[in-house]
């Protein structure tokens, strides 16, 4: 009854994440420090919601790329796509793991090769220790007993840096514990290794503080010159005074070797991909095959073909039961 008084009676702030819900998704959204809102129903490792999406979080798996000069110049959103509602959602979920340039480089060709770079410096890297370590699981199936130290000490290596990439997911950050605390004869050791065998598929999308560019002779593809940094400003500063074909002729310069269109999902998702290699990036090879594989491809092809998009079968016989 008291607390019944108490919360009819005293007039209750709103929360700070119902009145604070960002009303745009741009660069200072994905960026903002889930530190605002601690303590004010957000748990620490949990994110804050975006827009239009009062009941969903942010994902981890967006990570701002501040070297992104398309998006950073204010010309481009980080999530960029808008213009058919058959492939936005896709291509912008792909602009969170790949470099712009990926799909939209006029010059790519099979002396082009993908390779991962860090975030926020940009330096090329090894593939995501996530995917190393989805990599290990898959290949080690049966751990003797006299193995189980020395794998032991590797998963827990790729676990430590995979958590601090994710930015301290809570279930990695659990196997981590579990892992190291427990002894690696056991019966419990096997079975946390078989959990995570598992659970880590959950894991494979994006939170590697990472992204794929697209790089020839060192040099990645789709960094602007200072010819196309210059046009930026020009056009950016001065828009408003200069005739259409100022601004055509300024647009041309900046988009230089840009495709408009872009890679639609072929180059990636068939048997035998133009732009990118999936097991040289470090995806393993169960994911490889299946982001190859038919079926993937002939959801993609339906897409192409402007035909629906149909749920994968599986959905469709839980609801059966
Ligand atoms: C997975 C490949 C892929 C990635 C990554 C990608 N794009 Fe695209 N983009 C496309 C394709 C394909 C189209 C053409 C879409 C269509 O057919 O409607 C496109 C179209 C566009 C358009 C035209 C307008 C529209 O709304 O569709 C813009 C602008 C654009 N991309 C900017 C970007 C920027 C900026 C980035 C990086 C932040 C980026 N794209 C990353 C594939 C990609
Ligand atoms: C430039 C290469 C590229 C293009 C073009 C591309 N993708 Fe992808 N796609 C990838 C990569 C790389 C991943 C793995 C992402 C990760 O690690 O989370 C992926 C993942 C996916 C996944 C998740 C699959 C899984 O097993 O987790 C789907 C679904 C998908 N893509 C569909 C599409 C569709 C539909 C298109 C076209 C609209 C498309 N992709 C275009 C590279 C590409």
């Amino acid at each position: 009854m008291n607390f019944l008084f108490t919360l009819l009676l005293t007039r209750q702030k709103a929360p700070i994440e119902i009145v604070e819900i960002p009303s745009r998704l741009d660069a200072d959204t994905l960026q903002v420090s889930s530190e605002k809102y601690l303590g004010h129903g957000l748990a620490s490792g949990e994110r804050p919601r975006g827009p239009l999406a009062h009941f969903h979080q942010i994902p981890i798996w967006y990570q701002a790329d501040p070297g992104n000069s398309c998006s950073t110049s204010g010309c481009h959103a980080p999530l960029p796509h808008g213009e058919r509602i058959e492939v936005r959602a896709f291509l912008n979920m792909h602009s969170a793991f790949l470099d712009c340039a990926v799909c939209h480089a006029a010059d790519a060709d099979r002396a082009t090769s993908a390779r991962w770079f860090g975030l926020p410096g940009r330096d090329v890297q090894k593939p995501p220790a996530l995917l190393r370590l989805a990599d290990l699981l898959e290949q080690t199936s049966d751990v003797a007993a006299e193995q189980a130290p020395a794998l032991n000490k590797q998963l827990s290596e790729l676990l430590r840096q995979a958590l601090i990439d994710s930015g301290h997911n809570v279930q990695l950050a659990e196997w981590l514990q579990r892992l190291t605390t427990t002894n690696t004869q056991s019966k419990l050791w096997q079975s946390i290794v078989n959990e995570m065998r598992r659970g880590i598929r959950m894991h494979e999308h994006g939170e590697y503080n990472a992204k794929i560019g697209l790089y020839s002779n060192n040099k990645i593809h789709g960094r602007p010159s200072d010819q196309q940094k210059a046009a930026t400003t020009r056009y950016l500063s001065r828009k408003n005074q200069l005739s259409d074909d100022q601004q055509q002729s300024l647009l041309d310069t900046i988009h230089e070797g840009v495709l408009p269109d872009g890679a639609l999902c072929t180059p990636c998702h068939s048997p035998d991909p133009k732009l990118i290699d999936f097991k040289a990036l470090g995806y393993h090879q169960s994911r490889a095959e299946s982001m190859k594989g038919s079926e993937i491809v002939r959801q993609v092809l339906n897409i192409e073909k402007g035909q629906p998009f149909h749920l994968p079968r599986i959905l469709e016989d839980l609801d059966d039961r």
